[in-house]
């Protein structure tokens, strides 16, 4: 009989004070698949999109409307948006960088969109051919128009934690970006550590330095890649500071291919079976999802990285 039927993981809870509710936003499809050595599919993204959707998670990033020639990886997004099923109750953000992107989104009847900063001068350059500074001229009416439009606009703060070529970040320069991108209009803003150098402490530090400069713990998310094998103790760190949305990927799929120290992000089915012990509500069915990401490695060859699925997979 499988750990599953046996009832595990014991569903306890938290002494702790935690939230009751997470909303997992799932990035498999956009982080997952942008960094894949070999264009993935149309009929496979669909497919992934799908199963994912059935497996309960309700928002799924679909893709992103930047350079094809930047990203040739997710060149497609007009094809994927098109041919995409929609399931009910579920929102498809997509990445966008600038108002070509925003007019391609548009043209594709998103509702939702994300655009991405960068906290360091070194990949703002390298990630958006911009500068620390120079990269809210390109945001700013990107945001704008998209709200005018009745468009949810969601920011990304990428290096948060650390940046491969400038070291540690000080949590002032990750605020005041982060702060721009609310400024200008951005619901949400997810904390990104792009190479996975973060611990707890460091989360609890960057969480402490937003909260103390007036942003609300709700308007933050986290988003971990897992190089250090650190991603689920910094988001139960994250969690114990009042966190509700949590970003991750189906099976650890992930990267991204302009910060080359970047691997898979948090898998989902790792985060699904710690919200399942501490008692908090995600809304995922756990083996659906497993059987999702088993058949993904399929599609690309090699065995997940995820924990989880490796343990439930046989
Ligand atoms: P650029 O070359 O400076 O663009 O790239 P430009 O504005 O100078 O335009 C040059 C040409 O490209 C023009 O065409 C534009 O129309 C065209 P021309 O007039 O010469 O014929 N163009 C476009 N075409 C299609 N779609 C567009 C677009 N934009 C311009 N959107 C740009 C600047 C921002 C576009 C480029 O640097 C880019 O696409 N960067 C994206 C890189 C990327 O996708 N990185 C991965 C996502 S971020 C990430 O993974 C981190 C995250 O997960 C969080 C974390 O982990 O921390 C979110
Ligand atoms: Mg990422």
């Amino acid at each position: 009989m499988g750990v599953r039927e046996l009832g595990l993981p014991e569903r306890i809870g938290s002494t702790d004070s935690l939230p009751s509710k997470v909303t997992i936003w799932e990035v498999g499809p956009r982080d997952g698949l942008q960094n894949e050595a070999e264009v993935v599919p149309v009929e496979v993204k669909l497919e992934f999109l799908d199963r994912l959707a059935g497996a309960g998670l309700t928002t799924l990033e679909a893709t992103s409307f930047v350079h094809p020639k930047w990203v040739p990886q997710l060149a497609d997004a007009e094809e994927v948006l098109a041919r995409l099923h929609r399931h009910d109750g579920v929102r498809y953000p997509v990445l966008v960088p600038n108002e070509r992107g925003l007019d391609r989104a548009l043209a594709a009847d998103v509702t939702h969109i994300a655009v991405f900063a960068s906290a360091t001068e070194t990949f703002a350059r390298r990630n958006l051919n911009s500068g620390l500074d120079a990269q809210f001229a390109m945001f700013e009416p990107v945001i704008g128009r998209a709200r005018e439009a009745g468009l949810d606009v969601r920011g990304y703060v990428s290096m948060c934690f650390g940046d491969p070529w400038e070291g540690a970040v000080p949590p002032e320069q990750v605020v005041a970006v982060g702060k721009r991108l609310l400024d200008a209009g951005c619901s949400q803003l997810s904390l990104g550590d792009t190479i996975g150098v973060a611990t707890a402490a460091s989360v609890e530090r960057v969480l402490d330095a937003f909260t103390e400069a007036g942003v609300t713990i709700g308007d933050l998310a986290v988003h971990f890649h897992d190089t250090y094998g650190q991603a689920l103790a910094n988001t139960l760190a994250a969690l114990r500071k009042g966190v509700t949305t949590v970003d991750s990927s189906a099976g650890g799929l992930g990267g991204c291919p302009y910060a080359e120290s970047a691997t898979g992000n948090l898998a989902t089915e790792d985060l699904v079976w710690l919200l399942d012990g501490l008692g908090v509500e995600h809304g995922v069915d756990l083996d659906a999802l497993v059987e999702t990401s088993v058949w993904m490695a399929g599609k690309l060859g090699r065995p997940s990285p995820s924990r989880v699925v490796r343990a439930l997979a046989g």
